[in-house]
């Protein structure tokens, strides 16, 4: 079943290097995974050099690491591992561990533009966002990722909306989350070629 979803992924990441999918995993999945979130606690504001950015201002998620602790977050780490092995599989490229952590952007809270890798940075790969809100409305809601191509053109805004995936690698497209009008789960995860330090 997920194969499908694999080579489609697989597919736009070797095409266009970027791919958003709609109804990707499953509603019941994002539904559970938002559940989950809303009653987690312990989410810390995202730390500055998580992505060695320079200005404290430039995003304002709260975020807190996926572990295997209960079942929904090991369906969704269970289709990454499953994806991680259908990229190396298909493209040899050597993936080594997968990372990734949900994330709260309250109202006003935003994500200004970065990468998520510099070039030949040899850690982050391939970046995956999944997005869990149910009756997302851009106008009214705000929150939209902004992709945007290496000369900085727009080139796609993905709604926030429940069980959207997008894939992208990481160290070609710049991105930001506009400012969010309510309260906004997702989980921001990648791909690694770096070993795991412990
Ligand atoms: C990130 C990120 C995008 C999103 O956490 O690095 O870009 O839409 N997240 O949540
Ligand atoms: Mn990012």
């Amino acid at each position: 079943m997920s194969e499908i979803l694999y080579s489609k992924i697989t597919d736009a990441l070797v095409s266009d290097g970027y791919i958003i999918i709609p109804n990707a995993i499953g509603s019941d999945l994002s539904q559970n995974l938002c559940t989950l979130a809303k009653n987690l606690q312990n989410f810390k504001r995202a730390g500055i050099s998580l992505h060695k950015t320079i200005n404290a201002n430039a995003r304002r998620d709260k975020i807190l690491w996926l572990n295997h602790d209960n079942a929904a977050q090991s369906d969704f780490l269970n289709f990454t591992e499953g994806l991680k092995e259908f990229l190396n599989r298909e493209l040899f490229i050597g993936l080594s561990y997968f990372e990734s952590h949900f994330a709260i952007y309250g109202a006003g809270d935003f994500y200004e533009k970065h990468y998520d890798a510099f070039a030949s940075s040899k850690n982050r790969v391939v970046t995956v966002v999944y997005y869990l809100n149910e009756n997302w409305v851009s106008e009214r809601d705000g929150g939209e990722l902004v992709i945007y191509d290496a000369n900085d053109a727009v080139i796609d805004k993905v709604l926030p909306a429940s069980d959207t995936l997008v894939v992208f690698m990481s160290e070609k497209f710049p991105h930001e989350v506009l400012e969010a009008k309510r309260e906004r789960y997702s989980i921001a995860g990648w791909f690694r070629v770096d070993v795991k330090e412990v």
